[in-house]
């Protein structure tokens, strides 16, 4: 049985990732490859708990944030991402560890050892073989979330953290330029796509 890969959409809110999840899933699907679409923190009875959680509390210590989202990870890796991959099957996931970096860390403020740290014991070597990175200015992200209609605690924070958290993703592709490629999320939907399916050619062998 081959091991399935393992793809994860990043970037800050509003720029497309839950938008194309299905869309890469779909390609993934066309090449021949069983897939799964998934999301973090969620995919799990734990997960989604914790984003309900997360989602709904004021006031949250970023140390407890962090924790939580990797609780949620622990089990969501445990319960769903090794065994699909095991089974050959591919797993597409809206949002992995470099949110952790970006959000608790460059966000929040944690410090990059702690969070390295936790990834190694809960990830035990798991990482994504590929992360579609969606970037765009600032203003572009924050102004398609407020056309969504939506506004959580993470979408209220200031701009300035937004622009912290598009530091630290360019800052993750910079450190892991093997498995990071960039997509360019002020463009149109149809040219993001035609981006991405780029990007999975490698991989899907098209
Ligand atoms: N390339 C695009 N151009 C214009 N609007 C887009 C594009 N991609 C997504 N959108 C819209 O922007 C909003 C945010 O997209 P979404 O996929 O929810 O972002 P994310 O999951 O990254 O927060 C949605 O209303 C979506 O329809
Ligand atoms: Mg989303």
């Amino acid at each position: 049985m081959t091991r399935g890969k393992f793809i994860t959409l990043e970037g800050g809110e509003g720029l497309g990732k839950s938008t194309n999840l299905a869309f890469v899933r779909d390609q993934v699907e066309k090449a021949g490859h069983p897939a799964i679409a998934t999301r973090e923190p969620g995919g799990t009875r734990l997960g989604e708990a914790v984003r309900a959680l997360l989602l709904g509390s004021d006031a949250i210590d970023p140390r407890a944030e962090l924790l939580l989202l990797f609780a949620a990870r622990a089990q969501h890796i445990h319960e769903v991402i090794e065994p699909a991959l095991a089974a050959g099957h591919w797993v597409v996931c809206d949002r992995f560890t470099d949110a952790s970096y970006a959000y608790q860390g460059a966000g929040r403020g944690l410090e990059r050892a702690f969070i390295e740290s936790l990834e190694r014991h809960v990830q035990a070597g798991l990482s994504p073989d590929l992360t579609l990175l969606f970037d765009a200015p600032v203003d572009i992200g924050l102004a398609r979330v407020r056309a969504r209609g939506e506004s959580d605690r993470f979408e209220r924070e200031r701009v300035d953290f937004f622009e912290r958290i598009r530091a630290a993703y360019l800052d993750q592709a910079r450190r892991f330029p093997g498995r990071v490629r960039l997509v360019d999320a002020s463009q149109p939907l149809a040219s993001v796509q035609d981006a991405i399916a780029r990007h999975l050619n490698p991989w899907l062998g098209t």
